[in-house]
């Protein structure tokens, strides 16, 4: 693995696959844990959140790993989904995280997409402040550098609010859809400012089809033209990705 300080406090590790960089994610963050049983981690959903999953169910099940005092945060959930859907957030974080790890389902929570969306946005951000704030927060990046739904143009200042998403993003996630289904337009999503609140950010991105939103993120501009380039602003900021993704950068 290497491991490359890109900016002062913007770390970028070049591993050779999903793999190695779940298990390096999920062993930094079992030792947060480790030094703070009660943390806070903030959870993404999408393809490239599963290998940090699958690492810790590892960390879990073959080294006693005991995430009993953590709390969870997702970064958002799709508005319009029937309950209980498969591919609401909800009930893919029960599937990935909360199953394979033996967590509480109370000790994650997603965004609520019932009743009045701006104000499940506010008990949303309530709730983290509450929690004391998110200690690490898991990221994957969208194609065109989103963040969670953050999508191109969305202020960095933004708190937890509702999006539309755009018609690359919907059809990016299509593919977990089926039955003629498709994904819905809306989500609630936290914001740029709510993400970059977080003490540590552990962004992954694996393939050629991030190459350049990562590209976009770590040697672009920092604007909100691409969500993701807040990292470079951020106190503490790490980066994991596979070779492919990687490609463009010029560090
Ligand atoms: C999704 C999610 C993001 C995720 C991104 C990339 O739409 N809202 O949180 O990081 O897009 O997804 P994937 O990891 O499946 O490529």
């Amino acid at each position: 693995m290497t491991a490359l300080a890109v900016r002062r406090h913007l770390t970028l590790d070049v591993v050779p696959d999903a793999a190695a960089a779940g298990r390096a994610v999920a062993q930094r963050i079992a030792e947060q844990v480790a030094a703070r049983p009660q943390s806070v981690i903030g959870v993404a959903t999408g393809s490239s959140a599963e290998p940090v999953y699958a690492a810790l169910a590892v960390l879990v099940r073959d080294w006693g790993l005991d995430l009993g005092g953590v709390l969870w945060f997702a970064l958002d959930e799709y508005l319009g989904l029937p309950d209980g859907h498969p591919q609401t957030y909800r009930e893919v974080l029960r599937r990935q995280l909360v199953e394979p790890l033996g967590l509480a389902p109370d000790a994650v929570h997603v965004p609520d997409p019932h009743g009045d969306p701006d104000a499940g946005a506010q008990a949303y951000e309530r709730a983290i402040a509450q929690a004391g704030g998110i200690d690490v927060q898991l990221l994957g990046i969208g194609a065109n550098g989103h963040l969670a739904f953050n999508e191109p143009g969305t202020p960095f200042t933004s708190r937890t609010h509702v999006t539309e998403l755009t018609a690359g993003t919907r059809a990016a996630n299509d593919r977990f859809f089926g039955h003629g289904e498709r994904t819905p337009h809306r989500a609630l999503t936290q914001g740029l400012g709510t993400i970059a609140a977080a003490r540590s950010l552990e962004l992954v991105a694996f393939g050629a089809g991030k190459a350049e939103a990562l590209y976009g993120a770590i040697d672009g501009p920092v604007d909100p033209s691409c969500p993701a380039s807040l990292i470079q602003r951020h106190p503490c900021a790490r980066v994991t990705a596979d070779d492919a993704a990687a490609a463009l950068l010029v560090v």
